[in-house]
Formats: structure tokens, C-alpha cells, sequence
């Protein structure tokens, strides 16, 4: 069963997920976070951030993004390589190349993927991803109909996503069609999946995702064959869940020695 932690808002959200990240950073000899882009994991970021300030260490400290769009020029502010930048590495004082974002040049699309798989191997794996939720389930940028199975590789994106995302750029038509995005197979091997997921318009995913059958469908369904998933949601997310008072129990009663 994944972990269901209900919380009253984003903000105790982050404050939960970044004080237990910096635990574990401080205790390792290396730690790797996979990072995602979107609203949902903001206030984790701004939280790590405050922690920093008052003297939090991460040297020791790298990242994997979970997906980048494909043929935006470099330095274009809407690639994930720049949106991370402002969200993370600055406000963290992490040094750029401590920040991996897969190769979406159009010159290095055909290898991105293997040489990402590559890049978190060498690195250790990833100790802990963070994950939003789409509201039709897609985890990353793995649409419904994905392998459950899949590793790092190009994806088209789905119309509704381009839709969606269109109001970070001038138009449509400058949303790009394909991205290059960690696969279900890449998101299931780090060694710990803590997904956000705020408001009720996130509510029948993350029911369907916890509780409802493992399916391509729904990708984000595919945490359930994870051994170690933490589910953080604010209470509107949580409104769907068929076992809620079962899951509170659980909070309620959970030993103190036991982490997030
Ligand atoms: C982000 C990503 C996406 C988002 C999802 C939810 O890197 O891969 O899967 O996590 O679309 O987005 P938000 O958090 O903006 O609701």
C-alpha cells in the first residue's frame, strides 16, 4: 500500500517532504533527488530553500529532472533546464551542472535518453523522486497508453498537455509536440517515490492511481508496484479515496521512529 499523508495545505506539505529531504541529505555521503517541474512540487522547493538559508548543507546533493521539451532553443526560459534553474538551483545555491535535465537539442534527441539512463546510474540511482500528478493520471511526461515498463525516451506530447502548458508561452503553437521524459521502468527504480498532489481537480487521479487497477491508462497507477511511495495530499486530493478514514488511522497511529 502506498503511504497516505493528508495534509492541511502546500505549505505543511513542503515543509514535511524538504525537513525529511534534509534529513537524508545530511545523513548520506551522497544524495540523489529527482526533481519535476509544474505547481505541485513548489512549495517543497521553497521550504528546501528556507532551510538553506538558516544553514542546511547540500553539497552532497544532486538532481535529475524528470522530462524536458524537445527543440526549444538553449536558454529558452520555458525549458526545463531554465524553469529549474529559477526554482531550484538558484534559490538552492546548487551549482548548475549538479542539476541534470535530459538533452532535448534537436542535435542530441536520438541518444538522450540511454545517455540520461546512464548519467543516473553513475550517479547511484536516484534515492528519492519527487512527482506530481496530471489530472489524467500522466506521471512525467508519460501519457495515458504509456509502458509500464518504459526508461528514458522521446514521447509526443498528448494535445490536452500542449493546451495545458500553452499559457507558459506566446501561443499553441510554440508549445513543443515532443519532449523527452523519464520512463515508468526509470520512475519505479528510485528508491523512493513521494508524490503531491493538491486541489479537487487532482481528486479522481490520485484515487485512481492509489486505488484503482495498475494500468497504462493511468500511468501514475504504477506507483502501487513501488515498494516505498509516499502520497502527500491536501484534503480537496484526497476527496475520492475510498479508504480515507483507513489512511488516517494509519497517520494517526503511525509509530514516531517511522520517517516520512
Ligand atoms: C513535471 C511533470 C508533470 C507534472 C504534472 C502535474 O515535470 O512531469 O507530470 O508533475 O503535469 O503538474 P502540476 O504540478 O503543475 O499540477
Amino acid at each position: 500500500m502506498s503511504e497516505i499523508v493528508i495534509v492541511r495545505d502546500e505549505v505543511e506539505a513542503g515543509a514535511l517532504v524538504a525537513n525529511h529531504i534534509a534529513t537524508m541529505v545530511q545523513a548520506a555521503e551522497r544524495f540523489v533527488l529527482g526533481l519535476a517541474t509544474g505547481s505541485s512540487p513548489l512549495a517543497v522547493y521553497r521550504a528546501l530553500a528556507e532551510l538553506v538559508a538558516v544553514g542546511l548543507d547540500l553539497a552532497h546533493l544532486r538532481c535529475f529532472a524528470l522530462d524536458e521539451y524537445v527543440g526549444l532553443a538553449d536558454g529558452h526560459p520555458e525549458s526545463y533546464r531554465e524553469v529549474l534553474r529559477r526554482e531550484v538551483s538558484t534559490p538552492l545555491g546548487l551549482p548548475a551542472d549538479r542539476v541534470h535535465t535530459p538533452d532535448g537539442s534537436l542535435s542530441g534527441v536520438q541518444s538522450a535518453g540511454e545517455r540520461y539512463e546512464a548519467a543516473i546510474v553513475d550517479a547511484g540511482g536516484i534515492d528519492l523522486q519527487l512527482l506530481g500528478i496530471g489530472s489524467d493520471g500522466h506521471i512525467g511526461f508519460n501519457e495515458p497508453g504509456s509502458s509500464l515498463a518504459s526508461l528514458t525516451r522521446v514521447k509526443t506530447l498528448a494535445q490536452q498537455t500542449r493546451r495545458d502548458n500553452a499559457r507558459f508561452f506566446a501561443s499553441l503553437d510554440e508549445v513543443p509536440i515532443h519532449c523527452v521524459t523519464q520512463g515508468i521502468g526509470t520512475i519505479l527504480r528510485s528508491r523512493h517515490l513521494v508524490l503531491l498532489a493538491f486541489g479537487s481537480g487532482k481528486a479522481r487521479a490520485v484515487a485512481a492511481a492509489v486505488e484503482g487497477p495498475v494500468t497504462s491508462s493511468l500511468p501514475a497507477s504504477a506507483i502501487q508496484l513501488h515498494p516505498r511511495v509516499t502520497v502527500v495530499v491536501d484534503e480537496a486530493a484526497a476527496a475520492e479515496l475510498a479508504h480515507i478514514e483507513y489512511y488516517r488511522h494509519t497517520q494517526a497511529m503511525k509509530p514516531a521512529w517511522q520517517g516520512l
